[in-house]
């Protein structure tokens, strides 16, 4: 996963979505066997077993949200449905951890989720109708049972599923994207990619074999995860590619249960270079749209002579030689239906009327920074830095690009390079290519101060004692395993005042000198990492 997804800017880390550090090849010969065509075969079975028998923790994955898929569209030119009001289905939505929080997030919108794990969509019930949602259903189904009259939908959302699932049921996937998409909806599809999963895969093809013989999940677990930590020790102390290899096994021995059983041994692990699924795509009509985060689309950053290469071939061409260069193993496309045309590159115009926000790395480097530049310095650079300084200061809460725009010509000489709106923009656009800000279609409510009851987001306070993360208002997965937060905030409700709050706060924390600052220091980090929405 990016660096820049990886920390929050206080004690909790904005986690990365587990599939992100989960792409693998089939790299063990009887594993690859997929069942004949039109059949459900063992496999299907043994995929079945596995996430009932041990259920996979889903996190929420920002960039899947029908406001980020929203912007994304738009910024390469095609319409998108209005996100607030739209039709949403989560192929393999799980125990609900992604798809709850958008209905939670959107009321007026309507939610679809299925699943095949029987048990994970009883959580994903139980944790709509403890929040008391009316805009979410669930089919506790194989995708290929989908039922025929649920209708169309603006925006499909398939995380952690194509890679994992055999040929058919990929085929499926992509059946149901052309069928159930409205003409002008976007299609998320995360996936494994090589040439990234070659390096993961020589741990696979060692690990996988290694527990084949071992039916108990938390047994299949230990094994690997001790022979990874063997390994990779061995693997650090040996010179060249072997010691690079030691990482890749260091990192599969530390994560965390539910993931090294369902991505690292998987039954099934299909990464695909990036123009093997835009074809297959293209088979069933659809199109690739782009990467689903701006900072992943291909930037100049490789040498002027690389730099040069890059800019003469086509997108694909560039892409596919983008993932040799960074060896990326993982993959989050956008489809389209084909009809609507190529897209084109992301534009400053059309960043306009959106919304910006500091990015979870800027939030986190911005700590161990220098001071920004004097407000006298009036150069690009100290504009751009002082902007980004002050969108720091109000993370993870979005600001009106219009505004942003102000702020930067206010900042800047007249006739200087960015005293120009269309100059301005330019440089915010680079800067979401840059991974400093995100563009966001719509605003970002987060309270930055919470009020006298404070409220926080409900699904977080729903999974505060169940799970050591909650989301967030910006639907981003944060760490929250302070057993005295976990405790607190399911009371953040909205219906507690602070004096309440602290009271019941000195019973737990009977040492604290003072409980309602202790209190307010509790409620200001929440705010602080966009928990707080009253
Ligand atoms: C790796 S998990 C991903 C869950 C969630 N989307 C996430 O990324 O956290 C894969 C999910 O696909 C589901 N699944 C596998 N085969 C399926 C099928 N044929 N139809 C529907 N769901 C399926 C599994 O039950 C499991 O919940």
């Amino acid at each position: 996963m990016p660096a820049r997804l990886a920390g929050a800017a206080s004690a909790g880390g904005i986690l990365p979505g587990p599939r992100a550090h989960l792409a693998r090849p089939n790299v063990t010969p009887n594993q690859n066997a997929t069942p004949a065509a039109g059949s459900r075969g063992a496999i299907d079975a043994a995929i079945k077993e596995a996430y009932e028998g041990f259920r996979y923790e889903s996190r929420p994955c920002p960039t899947s949200t029908p406001v980020r898929l929203a912007t994304m569209a738009r910024l390469m030119g095609l319409e998108a449905p209005d996100p607030s009001t739209a039709r949403v289905l989560e192929v393999a939505c799980g125990d609900g951890g992604n798809l709850v929080p958008m209905a939670a997030a959107s009321p007026s919108a309507r939610f679809v989720g299925i699943d095949i794990a029987t048990g994970a969509v009883a959580e994903a019930r139980a944790m709509a109708a403890d929040l008391a949602l009316g805009n979410i259903a669930f089919h506790a189904a194989d995708l290929r049972d989908l039922p025929g009259d649920i209708g169309r939908f603006d925006y499909v959302v398939a995380h952690g599923f194509y890679s994992w699932v055999p040929a058919e049921v990929r085929e499926a996937m992509f059946a149901t994207l052309r069928s159930r998409l409205e003409p002008d909806g976007i299609a998320f599809v995360s996936h494994n990619v090589m040439p990234g999963c070659a390096l993961r895969g020589v741990a696979w093809s060692l690990l996988r074999p290694h527990v084949a013989g071992i039916d108990d999940p938390a047994r299949r677990i230990a094994e690997a995860r001790s022979m990874a930590r063997l390994m990779a020790d061995a693997m650090a102390q040996l010179p060249g590619a072997a010691r690079a290899l030691a990482e890749e096994f260091r990192e599969i021995a530390a994560r965390a249960d539910f993931a090294l059983l369902h991505d690292d041994l998987a039954v099934v692990n299909h990464p695909v270079h990036l123009r093997e699924i835009v074809a297959e795509a293209g088979s069933h009509g659809l199109a690739w749209l782009a990467d689903a985060d701006l900072y992943r689309h291909p930037a100049p950053a490789y040498g002027g002579a690389m730099n040069a290469w890059l800019a003469g071939v086509d997108r694909l061409t560039r892409e596919h030689v983008v993932d040799h260069l960074r060896l990326r193993r993982y993959r989050e496309s956008l489809f389209v239906h084909r009809e609507r045309g190529t897209p084109t590159p992301p534009a400053p115009e059309r960043l306009a009327p959106m919304h910006v926000a500091a990015s979870n790395d800027s939030a986190e480097r911005h700590a161990s920074l220098p001071r920004a530049p004097a407000a006298s310095d009036r150069t690009p650079a100290a504009a751009q830095r002082m902007l980004i300084d002050r969108l720091v200061d109000l993370h993870p809460a979005t600001v009106p690009v219009s505004e942003a725009v102000s702020w930067i010509i206010a900042r800047s000489d007249p006739g200087s390079l960015l005293a120009a709106p269309a100059s301005a923009l330019l440089m915010l656009l680079n800067a979401c290519h840059a991974g400093a800000i995100v563009p966001f279609a719509r605003p970002v409510r987060i309270l930055r101060t919470a009020g006298a009851k404070p409220r926080a987001f409900a699904p977080a306070r729903w999974q505060a004692s169940r799970h050591a993360f909650v989301v967030n208002l910006r639907h981003e997965g944060v760490d929250f395993s302070d057993p005295v937060q976990r405790r607190l905030l399911p009371l953040v409700d909205g219906t507690r005042t602070r004096a309440e709050l602290a009271s019941e706060l000195a019973a737990w924390v009977p040492d604290s000198p003072n409980p309602p600052r202790l209190l307010d220091d509790y409620v200001a980090h929440f705010a602080k990492i966009g928990l707080i929405e009253e």
